[in-house]
Parts: C-alpha cells; sequence; structure tokens
C-alpha cells in the first residue's frame, strides 16, 4: 500500500450478499414449485458431487438467526433475492401469498435490527414452467431465449413490488445477467445447461428486454422515493498483448461480456461491432423496434460485481484447443459465443479457491470505468469476496487471514476509487453464509460466517469480526486477523 486507506463517509452502506437457491433451502415447502437450478442440480453430472440447493443453509426456517447474526456484525443492508417460483409457482399469475409471507417477515425482521432490505428479483431461479413446463400447465416455456419470459418477468416484478413496496425501498432487477444467458444458453455449466449459441444470443436480448420492463412495472406500483438498480458483472478484459489481434480478441470480449448489457441498459443501443462479430450466427432479427428504448430506463444505481480479472488472447494459429480457463467451470462449450478462438489466461500469482486470481486494481479500473459511462449515475459494490479452503482450529475456530487480506485490498480500492470523486455508495460483502456454489456445489466457501452443513450451524470466521470493525468505524483496520475467543 502506498499510503494510508482513506477513510469511509458515515453514510456508507455496508452490507452483506446472498441469494434465495443459495441459501433459502425449503425447495418444496409452501408451494413452491422447482426452478430451473431445482431440475439442474438434481441432473446427475451437472453439479459437483451432486449437492442440490434442497435445504442449502436452510435460512427459510433460520433467517431470524441470521438476520440476529447481521446485527450483531453491525451491517447496514442485506441484499437478498425472491425465489420466482415460491411467489408464482406457475412461472404466471397473481403471487401466492404464502410466497410472499416469508419475504414480509424476513423483510420485517431486517427492518426491526435496523437492516435496511435491498431485494432482487432474479438471482438465476427461472421457474421451470417457464423453461419446459413440468405440469403440462398454461406457460408456453423456452426460457429466456423467448420474447414471452420477458413479459412474464415484468408481471412477476409488479407482483412482488405490489406487495413489498411499502417497506422496501431498494430494488435490484436481475442479478448477472451475463451468466443467465452464457453460462445458461452458451457453455451450458449453469442451469438450464443448455449449449445453444443463438438461444444465448436471444437471450441476452430477454434480458435487457426483461430489465427495462421489470423497472417500468416496478414504477408503476412503488412510491416515488423507491431505488431501482441492476447489478451487472462486468468483465475487466486485458488483452495479453498490445498486438491489433490480442488487442481485437479484447474488444470482442468486452462487447460479449460488457456492452451487450450495459449498451441498451445505460445507452439505449446495441454496439455495432457487436452486432457484425456474431452475424454469421443470427440477423438479430429478435431485436424488435423500440426493444432497446425500453431496456433504457432511468436508473437509480448500478450495481457492480467484482471477483477477478480476465487476460486474453486471440488463439494462435492453428490451434485446435482453446484454453477456456475463463473462470466460470470448464464446460466443453464457450461461453463466448461467436468469439470460440479468442483463449483466456490464468494471470500469475495469487488465486483463491475458484482458481480466481486476486486483483484489486480491477475493481479500481471497473469503478473508474462506469463513472465515466455513465455520468452521474451513483455506483454499488454489490458483490465482492473470496472463497477459500477454510478449516477449523482444534477449538472449531475459522481463521481466515487470506479473505481478510482480500477484503481488505478490494475495500482499499473502493476508498481510493471514492477519493479520486467516483460516487461509490455502499458495498455488499459476498456473502454472509458458506452456501450452494452453483456448479461447484457446497465445495466453495464464500462465507464470512461459516456454515457447517450437517447441522446447519454457524460460526462467524474472523473475517466477519474484521468486517465488523470496518462497519463500525468506516476504517480498515491492518489486514490482520482479529483475535478469536
Ligand atoms: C457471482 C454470483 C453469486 C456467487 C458469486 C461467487 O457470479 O452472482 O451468486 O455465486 O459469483
Amino acid at each position: 500500500m502506498t499510503s494510508e486507506t482513506p477513510a469511509f463517509p458515515d453514510d456508507f452502506l455496508w452490507g452483506t450478499a446472498t441469494a434465495a437457491y443459495q441459501v433459502e433451502g425449503a425447495a418444496a415447502e409452501d408451494g413452491r414449485t422447482p426452478s430451473i437450478w431445482d431440475t439442474f442440480s438434481h441432473t446427475p453430472g451437472r453439479v459437483l458431487g451432486g449437492d442440490t440447493g434442497d435445504t442449502a443453509c436452510d435460512h427459510y426456517h433460520r433467517f431470524r438467526e441470521d438476520v440476529a447474526l447481521m446485527a450483531e456484525l453491525g451491517v447496514d443492508a442485506y441484499r437478498f433475492s425472491v425465489s420466482w417460483s415460491r411467489v408464482q409457482p406457475t412461472g404466471r399469475g397473481p403471487a401466492v401469498q404464502r410466497g410472499l409471507d416469508f419475504y414480509r417477515a424476513l423483510v420485517d425482521e431486517l427492518l426491526a435490527h435496523g437492516i435496511t432490505p435491498y431485494l432482487t428479483l432474479y438471482h438465476w431461479d427461472l421457474p421451470q414452467e417457464l423453461e419446459s413446463p413440468f405440469h403440462g400447465g398454461t406457460a408456453a416455456g423456452g426460457g429466456w431465449p423467448e420474447r414471452e419470459t420477458a413479459y412474464r418477468f415484468a408481471e412477476y416484478a409488479q407482483a412482488v413490488g405490489e406487495a413489498l413496496g411499502d417497506r422496501v425501498h431498494h430494488w435490484t432487477t436481475l442479478n448477472e445477467p451475463w451468466c443467465s444467458a452464457f453460462l445458461g444458453y452458451g457453455s451450458g455449466v449453469h442451469a438450464p445447461g443448455r449449449t445453444e449459441p443463438v438461444a444465448a444470443l436471444r437471450a441476452a436480448h430477454h434480458l435487457n428486454l426483461a430489465h427495462g420492463l421489470g423497472v417500468q412495472a416496478l414504477r408503476s406500483v412503488l412510491p416515488k422515493r423507491a431505488e431501482v438498480l441492476v447489478s451487472l458483472n462486468p468483465a475487466v478484459v486485458r488483452p495479453r498483448s498490445q498486438s491489433a489481434e490480442d488487442v481485437d480478441a479484447a474488444r470482442r470480449i468486452d462487447a460479449l461480456a460488457n456492452r451487450v448489457f450495459a449498451g441498451p441498459m445505460l445507452h439505449g443501443r446495441y454496439d455495432e461491432d457487436l452486432l457484425a462479430d456474431v452475424r454469421h450466427l443470427t440477423d438479430w432479427s429478435f431485436i424488435k423496434d423500440g426493444d432497446v428504448e425500453t431496456a433504457h430506463q432511468p436508473l437509480d444505481g448500478l450495481g457492480i460485481n467484482y471477483y477477478t480479472p480476465s487476460v486474453v488472447s486471440a488463439a494462435p494459429e492453428g490451434a485446435t484447443e482453446v484454453d477456456r480457463a475463463d473462470g466460470h467451470g470448464n464446460g466443453t462449450a464457450s461461453p463466448w459465443v461467436g468469439a470460440e478462438r479468442v483463449a483466456f489466461h490464468q494471470p500469475p500469482g495469487e488465486h483463491t479457491a475458484m482458481g480466481w486470481s486476486v486483483d484489486p486494481t480491477g475493481l479500481g479500473d471497473l469503478l473508474h470505468r462506469y463513472s465515466e459511462e455513465a455520468p452521474g449515475l451513483p455506483l454499488y459494490i454489490t458483490e465482492n469476496g473470496a472463497a477459500y479452503d477454510d478449516k477449523p482450529d482444534a477449538e472449531g475456530r475459522f481463521h481466515d487471514p487470506e479473505r481478510i487480506a482480500y477484503l481488505h485490498s478490494h475495500l482499499d480500492a473502493v476508498a481510493r476509487a471514492r477519493s479520486q470523486g467516483i460516487d461509490v455508495r455502499g458495498y455488499f460483502l459476498w456473502s454472509l453464509l458458506d452456501n450452494f456454489e452453483w456448479g461447484y456445489g457446497y465445495s466453495r466457501r464464500f462465507g464470512i460466517v461459516h456454515v457447517d452443513f450437517e447441522t446447519q450451524q454457524r460460526t462467524p470466521k474472523a473475517s466477519a469480526r474484521w468486517y465488523a470493525e470496518v462497519a463500525r468505524t468506516g476504517r480498515l483496520p491492518e489486514p490482520t486477523a482479529p483475535a478469536l475467543d
């Protein structure tokens, strides 16, 4: 560190984050129907170790204990997501009271502890009925590649807005639509596990449309003071060399990772180079008149999720196998539709248990980029954190110095960006709890609170203590682990 980290202001928002399928469990309770993640995780070979979210952290039954843990940490805010198939088990129609009751109770518990709820409507768990109907029911199916799914999302957004708008004032439409589109329908390492390049592009567009329609639907029912955000996971794409080929590889990935969503959502357009790069696959005729304008809604903030940067190059001439170490599982198909010849390289240096390189400069770069790209739009870090292979000591305590060092260096980057005038208002640590890490099941632990998945016992790690100190003082203590009793 070159100089002392600048302090955070008193009103900086300190939060923790989770997502419905990763923590709730209670998969078949109170009328909930399967989501695409239930189907996917129950399909042999899809998730490491055959793990599923059936029970996860049992947050559905233990949310009071979890809110008490957050209160003990002294955090200001909790970012969670709503399970769509709890609220609309058939993916359409009026919301189900029992499903909404859980979120009402959770929100009331948060408010009673002075913790502000940040609600995300969609964190990847599309009702199965909207992908391929189980019940032969009313839904057309087809998932995000179909336009109808965007209309269904708007209806769902409105239903949740009507039900919870009196007590939730911070709303996020989508979490990381890149993953939904390109991991769900491109590489297939996420649900629903399809490997159809054109479907991935169609999904991306319909997610943009869903976002815009969702913002409109929310605004039609929420009080004026409500704030609406979207959370993206912009890639920090670095060319391996300054050769024209490598720089062009980086441009292609930037288009497919970043501009495909930020273009419509923040600027009301798809860039010409993005459209041209995949013209051999599609004529984009699924984009209808007015769609990009619909996607381009005024927002109250941009959520940025950041973990690690990417280093890319043009695949060497004649290569048959392209290295796909892109940090999102080892699918046989590439998520980088139309850019399959771009190679991804593992940056040297430290890595987390995900194999992701530790590089806080990427976070600083993103904050600078989006503050320039969307002047006046407040920024929030809606996810940042690290998985490590935490092991208990003889007394059952968890010392996680690597995670503390990771958090320290990334928060230092946030503080420095702020001191350079960038309007970053909050930070949500991923994650409050160890949880179901998608394709990796329970094998990767991101929590600052350890979860024993046999007993459901929660044990705050040293990083939880450290983060509590950050939230209390607005300053970064030394990245040394605090003592645990
Ligand atoms: C993000 C997801 C989140 C979690 C972290 C590690 O891509 O939004 O649910 O899995 O990665």
